[in-house]
């Protein structure tokens, strides 16, 4: 398939992980893709691993999403280059584990400025250049933007803050020919699923048994940053040109249980 020929696309975290595997799945179905990253030289590196088909529409953008005047530039530079602007993933994020215990304002502003407000600022710089088409925004949320778990206020409260911005921006942006949609995804294998002492939450006993051998994840096993790619192509595609406002679980059904 080739929906994306001729879309110009932005995914934000796209150095590693779920932004990336998007990215790649963009590109190989024809689309010209701004990979933006904090981590300017990840990108680069992520690039260099690409078919050299794919990678000539590739474009590595170091962007720190939290700062407006650099997201502006960033869509000015698009604008010059292409003239218009068809998809824009929000991704980027930074894990936090929050124990209640030791929770401050501080901290947990500095995880919503990031994984909320990020979100905004990024798409508050793309709508100039968006609206003249319209086009299609998709969020990354969480399952833990929908139900709570232990340690996780900052983290939860901006997740569950794009689950409603999503729709927010929905009833907003129809009118210029925009659709807000969501992936929610639940236990993904990437870098941010890793413990602070450096071990994977995924390799410890209790997750081992309680959701792989007694299947608190129905389909029995993690997901893998590929798992969300057709997802999210499929809401920023023309397929789904009726939907907007949603929020799609891809989390191997861990919260069809309880
Ligand atoms: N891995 C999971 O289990 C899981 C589950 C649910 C939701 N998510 C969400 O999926 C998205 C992608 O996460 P991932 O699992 O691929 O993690 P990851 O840590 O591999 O990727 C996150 C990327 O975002 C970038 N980033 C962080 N802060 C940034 C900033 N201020 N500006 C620009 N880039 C920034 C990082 O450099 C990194 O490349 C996030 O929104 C995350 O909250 C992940």
């Amino acid at each position: 398939m080739n929906r994306f020929e001729e879309k110009v696309v932005l995914i934000t975290g796209a150095a590693r992980g779920i932004g990336l595997a998007i990215a790649e799945r963009l590109l190989s179905e024809g689309g010209h893709v701004f990979l933006a990253d904090i981590d300017g030289d990840e990108v680069e590196r992520a690039i260099d691993r690409l078919p050299d088909d794919d990678a000539a529409r590739a474009t590595p953008v170091t962007l720190d999403i939290t700062d407006q005047a650099a997201c502006q530039r960033t869509f000015a530079t698009i604008d010059e280059e292409h003239g218009r602007l068809d998809v824009l993933v929000n991704n980027a994020a930074i894990l936090d584990v929050s124990p209640i215990e030791g929770l401050t304002i501080e901290r947990f502003r500095e995880v919503t400025r990031v994984n909320l407000d990020g979100a905004l600022v990024c798409t508050l710089a793309a709508l100039p250049l968006m609206e003249r088409s319209g086009g299609r925004i998709l969020m990354t949320a969480s399952i833990m933007g929908l139900y709570g778990s232990p340690d996780a206020v900052p983290y939860s409260s901006a997740k569950g803050g794009i689950v409603n911005m999503v729709r927010a921006l929905a009833c907003d942006l129809a009118p210029r020919g925009i659709t807000v949609n969501a992936i929610a995804p639940g236990f993904i294998d990437t870098r941010m699923a890793r413990l602070p002492d450096g071990g994977h939450e995924h390799d410890t006993e209790y997750f081992k048994t309680v959701y792989l051998e007694y299947r608190k994840i129905p389909l029995g096993r993690t997901g893998c940053p590929e798992d969300l790619a057709g997802p999210a192509a499929f809401l920023v595609s023309s397929d789904a040109a009726y939907i907007t406002g949603q929020i799609l679980v891809v989390d191997g059904g861990v919260t069809a249980t309880f």
